[in-house]
């Protein structure tokens, strides 16, 4: 398949103040498997942002109106155009961000699925009643839409980051307006165009890409209008927003990065286990908040667990992401090509050993590598690495593979391979993280109505289910004297 400049599947217009606009300036969307542009998109300023929060205020007003039956109904008409536009979606990821056209299809059922929940759920949001201590009195409470959100997205799922926040704001009765990430905004634009295919009204999810996120986001930070931020992506850019979003005390949901040990024990069925790391690690080229960064594998099994797991990745194919038999594509850029590289090296320089990979291919392809022999203090083993690497240590007692596994500021994703059924649940109740996997490697996987969120420096608040719901709704307490 050929990489076509302005393929027919991208879009370039932003969408915002009711109509599909322009822009004085654009930038440009590059392929990463190729590193040629796939078109130029609307690059816009804090004054359109302004305008799309004026819109977005009107557009609230009727909204939050309508009955969430039908709110739900015009949800499950998007839900279905996302089906109907499969490949075009599908497409459209790879194209953008590089991830492997098998895993995009994917995406668009994980993608849908968030919407599918919420629109069921739409007519279910309600209130309690409440017993009062006087007689004369009647308490009940009412679920109402915060109002206002201000999205920011991230690249590594184009789609799904989207709908996980977008569906349950929308079935909520809020209004969205959303900054996609500058690597793949025509996903974004495309999944406003269904939304308004499928009835959504005029700016109730408005879309503006911009490649100058600071200066854009200004405006929504300071507005006292727009009551919420929801943002996905690095701890470093989360805690400025946070910060920022507390001087006009927003509510935040912020899921940060994660840096997700896996533990496998000696009980463990070591071929599965190894699958599973395979799956964790190297979906996405690694570049997964929830990705598997450090491997902890009690020693007696270390040496076996390591040639299955580098039989296994020598055997993953490494490509055109385009092209149905490719297991792993490119990373997203150079900068993230460098952050691989340099923890790599260093990890080298300290007495590792790949035993498979270890170096580029060409352009921004990354042979997946295993690493054996690393030093405690590797980089590798201290931040995340968003990458197609994969790190073995080998342990010895189940306290010090806790102690190792908790030993991070991040607090997302942490995964346990083992037999033992107490182990198990000791384990998972010990790990400090918001996802834990216990012979599952993949949580997340087919879940939109689990929740999905970190502790510590992996974020604040949670998404999917009930719980990423209950984030875009106020609890009013309505007393009422007879
Ligand atoms: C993420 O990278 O945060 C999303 C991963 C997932 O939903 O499985």
């Amino acid at each position: 398949m050929t990489v076509l400049l302005n393929d027919p599947v991208t879009r370039t217009q932003a969408y915002f103040d009711g109509e599909w606009r322009a822009g004085a300036r654009t930038f440009e969307v590059i392929h990463p498997g190729t590193l040629e542009p796939i078109g130029a998109v609307a690059d816009c300023t804090a004054d359109d942002a302004r305008r799309a929060i004026d819109a977005a205020e009107e557009a609230l007003r009727a909204w939050r109106q309508v009955n969430p039956y039908q709110r739900g109904q015009i949800l499950r008409r998007w839900h279905d155009l996302m089906f109907e536009h499969k490949e075009e979606l599908a497409r459209l990821m790879t194209l953008e961000m590089g991830k492997p056209i098998t895993e995009t299809r994917g995406e668009v059922h994980y993608a849908a699925s968030f919407i599918e929940w919420c629109a069921e759920e739409a007519g279910r949001i309600s209130g309690e009643r409440i017993s009062m201590r006087q007689n004369r009195k009647r308490g009940f409470t009412n679920a109402e839409p915060v109002g206002i959100v201000y999205a920011v997205t991230p690249w590594n799922f184009p789609a799904g980051m989207i709908t996980r926040k977008a569906a349950p704001a929308l079935a909520a009765g809020c209004v969205m307006i959303l900054k996609p990430a500058e690597q793949s905004p025509m996903t974004a634009l495309y999944l406003a165009e269904l939304w308004l295919q499928a009835g959504g009204p005029a700016n109730t999810l408005q879309v503006l890409p911009t490649n100058d996120a600071p200066a854009f986001s200004a405006p929504f930070m300071a507005d006292e209008r727009v009551r919420k931020l929801t943002f996905t992506g690095s701890t470093a850019v989360g805690r400025l927003l946070y910060t920022q979003a507390a001087q006009t005390l927003k509510r935040v949901s912020l899921e940060l990065g994660g840096h997700a040990p896996f533990l496998v024990f000696e009980d463990a069925d070591l071929e599965k286990a190894a699958r599973e790391v395979v799956g964790s690690k190297f979906r996405n080229a690694g570049q997964t908040c929830i990705s598997t960064n450090r491997i902890y594998v009690q020693r007696a099994v270390a040496e076996e667990f390591t040639a299955i797991l580098t039989r296994l990745t020598g055997k993953l194919v490494l490509g055109d992401p385009l092209l149905d038999g490719t297991g792993v594509g490119p990373v997203v850029e150079q900068a993230g090509l460098d952050k691989i590289q340099a923890q790599v090296q260093d990890a080298l320089q300290r007495g590792a050993r790949a035993t498979v990979g270890g170096t580029v291919k060409e352009g921004l392809y990354f042979h997946p590598t295993v690493l054996t022999d690393v030093h405690p203090d590797s980089l590798i083993l201290r931040e995340e690495t968003f990458g197609p690497v994969a790190p073995v240590v080998p342990f010895d007692t189940e306290e010090e593979a806790l102690r190792l596994a908790n030993a991070s500021e991040y607090g997302l994703a942490a995964y346990a391979y083992t037999r033992d059924l107490g182990r198990a649940w000791r384990v998972a109740e010990a790990l400090e993280y918001g996802i834990v996997g216990i012979n599952d490697g993949v949580p997340s996987a087919g879940a939109p109505h689990v929740p999905f969120g970190g502790m510590k420096n992996s974020g604040v608040g949670r998404e999917g289910g009930h719980w990423g719901l209950d984030e875009y709704l106020e609890t009013k307490f309505i007393s009422m004297g007879l």
